[in-house]
């Protein structure tokens, strides 16, 4: 896979007071609650801007995570922050995640093209289905929807929302004052769908958005979310250890997208990788080490059980993963994070203790201390040898973290040609290098008698 000269895609995953679950307890960090709290988030932004950084990215599930005395919990709803966030930066993309298992369509869509409008086309939905029972619970079910069934509500959800956000045809507004006309009707479209999950008749109250559409991401690996990626996303986020396994990940959905007709770079590949910088190796690795020993092991190995579906009593610090642990395919909630923490604790023969420090920096996303050449050298490895077409970078501490990486990583690749010096478009689509899809009612028009056969 070639890539454009200069167009490595940065996203910043924004979180709290960053990636690693113990930030929160350096004597730097925000106090309290750095999670609620706007100034924060805006000083991030810009500093992500200042650094010519594609996105911003913010996670979300509708449940209050975890247990609450590990790290600062609570979140904002991704969409009213970006709202803000819009109005406090000029060009940064701005992605949020929503559930397609815990929303309507008509709702989320309509909410999403907002966002692209009042962004001047910034907007971009990160895609997830949630796993979880605690979520389920706070929407009147008892149990969270079985793993394929919330794929395929999702694939749903996508169509419906595609086909709300073609209803406004780009030259649907005439604001024609002379003859008293401000829309051609006849571009403004029902979409009248019906199907398993969902009844909407539509248009949109929003008009045609200025990407066409918001930027789709999508960050489930299973089989079921690498084909949910392949037939819609223009991004897909990643978790993996090790070069080989996000190499056979990037061209796995890859060759997915080319069978659904895609073209193979108009789905952006980004791994996540969290780098602990220091002016030297062993002042980086002694940052990573700072932290490691403040992680509490208590709340880690709930979480852990929680994950692997065990009773945490069967976990024991000092001691392996027990033998006898599901397969995948029994797993209904997160599969892929599932495997990617099984096959670490074996393939490294880790003790939960070691293994609960490995994903304590960042919950199985790739972890790396070493200095800003180092960090430079391993992002464009993995882009060059086509594993990535860019990076989530998960800043352990926030905001010194990203402070640095923008100060002394970007520098670095902006030397080697790797990486923007100004932004050359205004929208994500543009930073990303993806096109504006075509409007399916202005393409049925303009198709010629030849093209279409008759
Ligand atoms: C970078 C990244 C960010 C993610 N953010 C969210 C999120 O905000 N909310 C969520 O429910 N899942 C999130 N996920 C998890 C996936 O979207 C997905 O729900 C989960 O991995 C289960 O999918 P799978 O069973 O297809 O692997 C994220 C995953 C990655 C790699």
């Amino acid at each position: 896979m070639t890539h454009r000269p200069g167009h490595l895609v940065l996203n910043a995953f924004l979180m709290s007071s960053g990636h690693h679950e113990a930030s929160w307890r350096l004597p730097q960090s925000p106090p309290g609650a750095a999670s609620l709290s706007l100034e924060h988030f805006v000083h991030l932004a810009r500093v992500a801007e200042a650094g010519t950084l594609d996105s911003v990215f913010f996670a979300d599930s509708p449940q209050l995570q975890g247990d609450v005395g590990r790290r600062p919990s609570g979140t904002l709803d991704p969409i009213v922050l970006l709202t803000a966030l819009a109005g406090a930066t000029q060009h940064i993309g701005l992605i949020g995640t929503a559930s397609t298992t815990y929303n309507s369509p008509y709702n989320l869509a309509r909410r999403f093209a907002s966002l692209d409008h009042v962004s001047g086309g910034r907007a971009g939905w990160n895609v997830v289905t949630t796993a979880g029972p605690a979520a389920a619970r706070n929407f009147g079910l008892d149990e969270q929807p079985l793993h394929a069934a919330r794929y395929e509500r999702a694939a749903e959800f996508l169509d419906v929302a595609f086909g709300l956000w073609d209803s406004w045809e780009e030259d649907a507004i005439l604001a024609d004052k002379a003859a008293g006309v401000w829309a051609d009707g006849s571009k403004v479209h029902a979409i009248e769908h019906v199907g398993t999950h969902f009844s909407v008749a539509g248009p949109l109250t929003t008009h045609r958005t200025p990407q066409g559409r918001p930027v789709i991401v999508q960050a489930g690996s299973s089989h079921d979310g690498k084909e949910l990626a392949a037939r819609y996303a223009d991004a897909v986020f990643t978790a993996h250890q090790t070069f080989e396994d996000t190499r056979a990940f990037y061209l796995d959905l890859k060759g997915r997208a080319v069978a659904h007709g895609r073209d193979p770079q108009d789905v952006k590949i980004l791994p996540g990788i969290v780098p602990a910088i220091g002016s030297t190796e062993a002042e980086a690795k002694a940052v990573e080490r700072e932290l490691d020993e403040l992680i509490e092991p208590r709340y880690a190995l709930q979480q852990l059980a929680r994950t692997l579906r065990v009773d945490p009593a069967d976990l024991r610090l000092d001691s392996h993963l027990p033998a006898d642990l599901p397969d995948e395919d029994e797993i209904e909630g997160a599969k892929s994070r599932y495997t990617l923490i099984v096959q670490l604790a074996r393939r490294e023969n880790l003790t939960v203790r070691e293994l609960i420090g490995r994903l304590g920096g960042g919950r199985g996303h790739r972890t790396f201390a070493g200095t800003p050449e180092q960090i430079a050298d391993t992002i464009q490895a993995w882009y060059d040898d086509g594993a990535a077409d860019g990076f989530n970078i998960m800043a352990p501490v926030l905001p010194s973290g990203l402070e640095a990486f923008v100060e002394h990583v970007v520098p670095v690749l902006r030397s080697r040609g790797l990486f923007r010096t100004a932004y050359e478009g205004t929208t994500l689509r543009e930073h990303y290098g993806l096109t504006v899809p075509e409007n399916r009612w202005t393409a049925a028009r303009t198709l010629t008698p030849a093209t279409t056969g008759a």
